[in-house]
């Protein structure tokens, strides 16, 4: 397959996890190397939409940065760049938001989840979060936007909005954005409750690995994960009805490249205790070593910096040019 230009990004809010690793990362790594061009953001703007989560700002992009790269990400083949360095996806934003129905944005589940019982309470950014999503997708023209499946519905409003707008200008200025959601680890759940999804704001350090845990901490948090009293089954329907089990199961195989049925099939009879400590030494054998070199790459404040900077200059120029045409497709004046 060859891709002309992929997008994605990860919000700066605090520690990045297996979830961010499996759903997103992990197959950006694949990829960049069957792409003419690809762009890696660390979406700090979005990071702003939930309060809360705003201390460290700073520190939280070099982070996320310093994990693109410690799993793979390639700086000389992928542009790596914070969101808030090139300020056209603001400008995006607010012209895309002029063409977005309140209906269209009503339906987000992420807002509905994010807002809770106090809507009035909640602010105008979290709302306009999936406009500012599409703006990340569309200045760029990007043909692929590999996400978890939590994300699909953005995507799907980003396709509607670039549609939208090129009906209205009698256009094809915006080109349709492909999702990408794949792979097993598309949806990695919590380890305490397997029907909520692995998340950053998960007040629990237990209910998910971060990418800079220790092996102790990974062995201590697949040792306490919920299981179930029932052995593993044979098969991968029989999973049905089985949240955490069938969480665990999943990430294994994620992690092992193989599929559901392929572990099941292993372990079929046995209890959770020799499956945990296979998972266990899987997700050491990944993880520690990314945390390892992350940790590195966070000593090196300045060159992280400058992979940013030189990321920001290649988004810029291409965000600048289709800025240009934008502004020219829906009529405002030229500079
Ligand atoms: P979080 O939800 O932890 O705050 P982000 O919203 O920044 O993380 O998500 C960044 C990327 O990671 C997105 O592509 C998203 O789909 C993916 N992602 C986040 N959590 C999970 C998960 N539990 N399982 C699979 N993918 C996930
Ligand atoms: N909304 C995404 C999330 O919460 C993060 C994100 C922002 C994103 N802009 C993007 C992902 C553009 C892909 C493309 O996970």
């Amino acid at each position: 397959m060859t891709i002309k230009r992929i997008l994605s990004g990860i919000r700066p809010t605090g520690d990045i996890h297996l979830g961010n690793y499996l759903g997103a990362i992990y197959n950006w790594v694949e990829m960049q190397h069957q792409s003419q061009q690809n762009l890696f953001c660390i979406v700090d703007l979005h990071a702003l939409t939930t309060l809360q989560q705003t201390e460290n700002l700073a520190l939280n992009t070099r982070t996320v940065a310093a994990a693109y790269i410690a799993a793979g990400i390639d700086p000389k083949k992928s542009a790596i760049f914070a969101q808030s360095h090139v300020p056209n996806h603001s400008e995006l934003g607010w012209i895309l938001g002029c063409f977005t129905p309140l209906g269209w944005l009503n339906r987000m589940t992420q807002f509905k989840d994010k807002a809770g019982k106090h809507k009035e309470l909640a602010h105008l950014g979290l709302y306009a979060y999936p406009v500012l999503m599409a703006a990340d997708i569309l200045l760029y023209k990007a043909s692929h936007v590999p996400v978890g499946e939590d994300q699909k519905q953005h995507l799907e409003l980003a396709r509607d909005l670039a549609a939208a707008v090129n009906h209205r200008f009698n256009t094809d200025i915006f080109p349709m954005p492909e999702p990408i959601i794949q792979g097993a680890g598309m949806r990695v759940m919590s380890l305490r409750d397997g029907t909520s999804k692995m998340s950053k704001s998960d007040i629990s350090d237990y209910s998910r690995i971060n990418m800079m845990d220790t092996q102790d901490m990974i062995e201590q948090k697949i040792r306490k994960a919920k299981t179930d009293m029932e052995p593993i089954p044979e098969t991968v329907a029989a999973l049905a009805g089985r949240p955490e089990a069938q969480n665990l199961i999943n990430i294994f195989a994620a992690m092992s490249k193989q599929n559901p049925q392929e572990i099941c099939s292993v372990f079929a009879g046995n209890n959770f205790s020799e499956f945990k400590k296979k998972l266990t030494d899987c997700l050491i054998n990944t993880i520690v070593p990314i945390g390892n070199n992350m940790r590195e790459l966070m000593k090196e404040e300045t060159e992280l910096d400058k992979i940013l900077s030189n990321g920001a200059i290649i988004a810029n120029d291409l965000a600048e040019k289709h800025m240009y045409e934008i502004r020219s497709a829906i009529g405002l004046l030229k500079k």
